[in-house]
């Protein structure tokens, strides 16, 4: 598939092989490799070939919302923050303690695991729980064209689904039909998060330095980057009247101005003391002493490092704005800050 172009016009360019070995020297090899979109030169794994068009013509409706932002922003913060504003605002639902991932699912998941892979899957294959939890779900379903996008789309109204593709690989009359709620974060605390994440998961399984993953992320090598473009596309559609654009500090240092702001956009309704159930039900703490992100017992679950969450944290690691100045030397620091400055000066990111 690579070669083509999708229907959101992008093409789909195999990444050559010198420079997938580079990339394959510190992280985990992508089964199927992986491609460059053009334009853009967005980062994915050689499975969104098979997935791309489907994206991009997934039929949201109007009572959706939509999480969206790059990884390690906040999205399963947001996440949750929708689902209980939504579901769960006197936090009686019999559902709440479910994994995020199963109330939230992010659609993005096929280009992870290829949908063709489910053609060979026996009864003691580690995709086969995958595939009977997507068989219940969609008894009709065809799992070779892609079980998250088919599972998203019998998921109980209203939906909140959630995606870290940018908007130029998504409809553009998605913002038409349906409100997106867009949480960006200060590329330096994204580095340092996202490097944990890239350590802490097995599917990931980073080998290099601090310093290596940071040329890394400003030089565009992270799956699903570049994060410049990724926030400047959304930052364009700001005054759209269905974003709902945020920022990480924000929530961290007045969730509750947030939650109100959150409260008008979405229409909510909710009252002081439901929006102070949402505020706590969601807190560092209380999300991280549930850890219910995903389900373990699934072999979906990317599988953590014991040693790296043992010693720096889990996937719930710190929660808070500014650990990148304990952790960046000052030369990393600089060149993000650069970076920054040459492609997202407009954006009033904090630090502190
Ligand atoms: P840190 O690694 O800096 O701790 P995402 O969900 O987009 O992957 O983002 C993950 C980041 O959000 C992690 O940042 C995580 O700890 C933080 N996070 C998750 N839930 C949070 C909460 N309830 N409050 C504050 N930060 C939260």
């Amino acid at each position: 598939m690579a070669g083509t172009t999708t229907e959101s016009g992008h093409e789909l360019v195999e990444v050559p092989k010198p420079e997938l070995e580079g990339l394959e020297r510190h992280f985990t090899p992508w089964a199927d490799g992986l491609l460059r979109l053009r334009p853009g030169h967005w980062l994915f794994p050689g499975a969104f070939a098979e997935t791309a068009d489907k994206i991009y013509n997934f039929r949201w409706k109007e009572e959706d919302v939509v999480v969206a932002g790059f990884l390690k922003t906040g999205t399963t913060w947001l996440q949750e923050i929708l689902w209980t504003m939504r579901n769960n605002p006197n936090l009686d639902h019999p559902l709440a303690n479910t994994p995020i991932l199963d109330r939230v699912p992010i659609i993005d998941t096929d280009m992870y695991i290829n949908p063709k892979a489910f053609r060979s899957v026996t009864s003691n294959h580690p995709l086969k729980p995958m595939l009977d939890d997507f068989k219940r779900k969609c008894p009709d379903g065809e799992a070779t064209r892609g079980i998250y996008i088919q599972m998203a789309g019998v998921l109980p109204e209203p939906r909140a689904l959630k995606t870290h593709y940018p908007f130029s690989v998504l409809h553009p009359d998605l913002l038409e039909h349906t409100k997106c709620v867009y949480i960006a974060r200060n590329p330096r605390d994204v580095v340092v998060s996202l490097h944990h994440m890239s350590r802490l998961f097995k599917y990931n399984n980073y080998s290099g330095t601090l310093e290596q993953f940071v040329d890394y992320f400003i030089d565009g090598d992270v799956v699903q980057g570049p994060y410049w473009l990724h926030v400047k596309e959304a930052w364009e559609k700001r005054n759209h009247p269905n974003l709902h654009f945020l920022f990480y500090e924000d929530l961290r240092s007045d969730v509750m101005k947030e939650l109100r702001r959150l409260n008008e956009f979405l229409g909510t309704n909710l009252t002081s003391e439901q929006l102070a159930n949402v505020e706590r039900y969601t807190s560092f703490g209380e999300m991280q002493s549930r850890n219910n992100f995903t389900n373990t017992k699934r072999p979906d679950n990317p599988g953590v490092k014991k040693e790296v969450e043992n010693r720096e944290g889990g996937f719930f690691r710190k929660g808070v704005t500014g650990s990148w100045s304990s952790t960046l030397t000052p030369d990393m620091v600089e060149k993000i800050d650069k970076w920054t400055k040459k492609h997202l000066s407009e954006i009033p990111f904090r630090y502190n």
